[in-house]
C-alpha cells in the first residue's frame, strides 16, 4: 500500500483502498445498551469512571471525578445550561487538531461564529445540493456494482458517499477526491493515530489555503467561495477560523453520515416488513432516517466540563469535572421510550438527542437527513429485492462504543 508521504507529495496519487485505513471504530463492542440500561436503572447520573465493555478510562484520576449522565431529561438539562456545562472541554484533543472551532466555544463567542458558518446550511442551498449534486454522487456509486448484484453497501456504498458530497459542496476538483479522503480519514481517526492525524491537520490547511486564495480570485458556487466572502454585522472569519471550519467538517459531517447511513440500512434490513414499506413509500425515510439517529446514534457520548459546583439529578457534580452525556443511553431511556430496543420507524414520538440539543446542537443535521434520504432513494430506484447475503463467518452487526455502525452490509439484489 503506498505511505502517507505519496498522497501529499505525488501529482497524481497513488491509488489507495482508503476502505484500508478505516480503524475508526472505537471501542469493539457489540452491544453496550444492555450494560447502559442497567446503569441508567440503577440512576440517571454516575460520578466516577464507568466501565460499558470496553474498560473504565483512568486518566482522570488526577482531576474531580467524571461524571456520566445516561438519562434523556438529565442530558437535555446539561446541555440546555451552557453557563454551567461548558464545551471548552473540547479545547483539549479536538482543538488541538482541528484548531478554534464552534464546538468548543461557548457563548457569546460561539453565537457570533456560528451565525457566520450557519447561512451555509439553509435550506435553499440545501435543495441546490440535493437536485445537482447527492444524487448524482450516488448514481456514480451504484453504478459501480449494480451489475454485480451482490455488494458490500459499507465499502461500496455508505463509506464514500458522505466524503464525496462534501468534496463536492467544497467545489473540489475529481482528481482531488483521493487525496481528500485520506486526509478525511487520517483527520477522523486522529484517536488511533496522533501523528498521522495532526500531519493531515497540517496538510489540509496547506490544501485549502490555495483553495481559499483561488476562490478569492474567482469565486463560485461552492462553500468555500461563500465563507471567504460572508459577513455577518460587520465580522467575517479570520482563514485561520475557516481552516478550522473545514477540518470539523470531515469527523463533523463525514464520518457521523457514513454510520448513520450504514446503521439505517441495518436496521431496515434486519426488519425486512420496514424495508419493505419504506420501499414503498419513500415518505417513510424522514422518519426511519430519525428513528436510526435516536436506536443507533453514530456518536453515542458528547462532552462539557462543569463551571461550578452544582447538582443535577440529586448527584453532586464538582466544578471542573469532565461530564460525559452518553447520547446512546438517553435515546434509550426506559422511562421515555416504549421498547426502546427496537428499531420502530413507526413509534409515535420522535424526540432524541442523537444530534445534540441546545446552542450546540448538530449545524449538518438538515444535511445529513437529505443526503441519506436521497443516497437511500436512489439504492431503492436502483435495485429490488435487496436483502441480506451474508458469506459464512461474515461479520455485520453494529460495532463500536463512542461511534457507532455496521464494519460490513453484505446483500443480495436484482438490477431494476
Ligand atoms: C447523522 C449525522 C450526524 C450526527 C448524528 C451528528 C451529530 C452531532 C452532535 C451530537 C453534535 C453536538 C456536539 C456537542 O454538542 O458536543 C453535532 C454538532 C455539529 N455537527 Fe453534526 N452530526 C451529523 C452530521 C453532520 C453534518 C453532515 C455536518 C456538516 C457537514 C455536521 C456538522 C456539525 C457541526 C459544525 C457541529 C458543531 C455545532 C456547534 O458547536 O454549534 N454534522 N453533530
Amino acid at each position: 500500500m503506498s505511505t502517507f508521504a505519496d498522497a501529499v507529495t505525488t501529482e497524481e496519487p497513488v491509488p489507495f483502498d482508503p476502505f484500508e485505513l478505516q480503524d475508526t471504530v472505537a471501542g469493539n463492542v457489540v452491544d453496550p445498551y444492555p450494560k447502559m440500561a442497567e446503569l441508567l436503572a440503577e440512576s440517571p447520573v454516575h460520578v466516577g469512571p464507568v466501565d460499558l465493555g470496553a474498560g473504565a478510562d483512568p486518566s482522570f484520576s488526577d482531576r474531580p471525578p467524571p461524571v456520566t449522565v445516561f438519562g434523556f431529561d438529565e442530558c437535555v438539562a446539561v446541555l440546555k445550561d451552557n453557563e454551567t456545562y461548558s464545551s471548552t472541554v473540547y479545547e483539549g484533543v479536538v482543538g488541538e487538531v482541528m484548531g478554534r472551532t464552534i464546538l468548543q466555544m461557548d457563548e457569546p463567542e460561539h453565537r457570533m461564529a456560528r451565525a457566520l458558518v450557519a447561512p451555509a446550511f439553509r435550506s435553499k442551498v440545501l435543495e441546490r445540493w440535493e437536485a445537482g449534486l447527492v444524487r448524482s454522487v450516488v448514481d456514480g456509486l451504484i453504478d459501480r456494482f449494480v451489475d454485480r448484484g451482490r455488494a458490500d453497501l459499507v465499502r461500496d456504498l455508505t463509506f464514500n458517499f458522505p466524503v464525496q458530497v462534501i468534496a463536492r459542496i467544497l467545489g473540489l476538483p475529481g482528481s482531488d477526491f483521493p487525496r481528500f479522503q485520506r486526509w478525511a480519514i487520517e483527520i477522523t481517526s486522529v484517536a488511533t493515530n496522533w501523528e498521522r492525524g495532526v500531519a493531515a491537520s497540517a496538510d489540509l490547511r496547506d490544501y485549502f489555503a490555495n483553495v481559499m486564495a483561488e476562490r478569492r480570485a474567482s469565486p463560485d458556487d461552492d462553500l468555500i467561495s461563500e465563507l471567504v466572502a460572508v459577513e455577518v454585522d460587520g465580522e467575517r472569519l479570520t482563514d485561520e477560523e475557516i481552516y478550522s471550519f473545514l477540518r470539523l467538517l470531515l469527523p463533523a459531517g463525514v464520518e457521523t453520515t457514513y454510520r448513520a447511513s450504514g446503521s439505517l440500512l441495518y436496521g431496515l434490513l434486519t426488519n425486512p416488513d420496514q424495508l419493505q414499506a419504506v420501499v414503498e413509500d419513500r415518505e417513510l425515510l424522514v422518519p426511519a432516517f430519525e428513528e436510526v439517529v435516536r436506536w443507533e446514534p453514530p456518536v453515542t457520548v458528547i462532552l462539557r466540563r462543569a463551571t461550578r459546583d452544582t447538582e443535577l439529578a440529586g448527584v453532586p457534580v464538582q466544578a471542573g469535572a469532565d461530564v460525559a452525556l452518553l447520547l446512546g443511553a438517553a435515546n434509550r431511556d426506559a422511562r421515555k421510550y416504549e421498547h426502546p430496543d427496537q428499531f420502530d420507524l413507526f413509534r409515535s414520538s420522535r424526540q432524541h438527542v442523537g444530534f445534540g440539543f441546545g446552542v450546540h446542537v448538530c449545524l449538518g443535521m438538515h444535511l445529513a437527513r437529505m443526503e441519506t434520504r436521497v443516497a437511500l432513494d436512489t439504492l431503492f430506484d436502483r435495485v429490488a429485492d435487496l436483502r441480506f447475503d451474508p458469506e459464512p463467518g461474515q461479520d455485520y452487526h453494529i460495532h463500536g462504543l463512542a461511534f457507532r455502525s455496521p464494519l460490513a452490509l453484505p446483500v443480495a439484489f436484482t438490477a431494476r
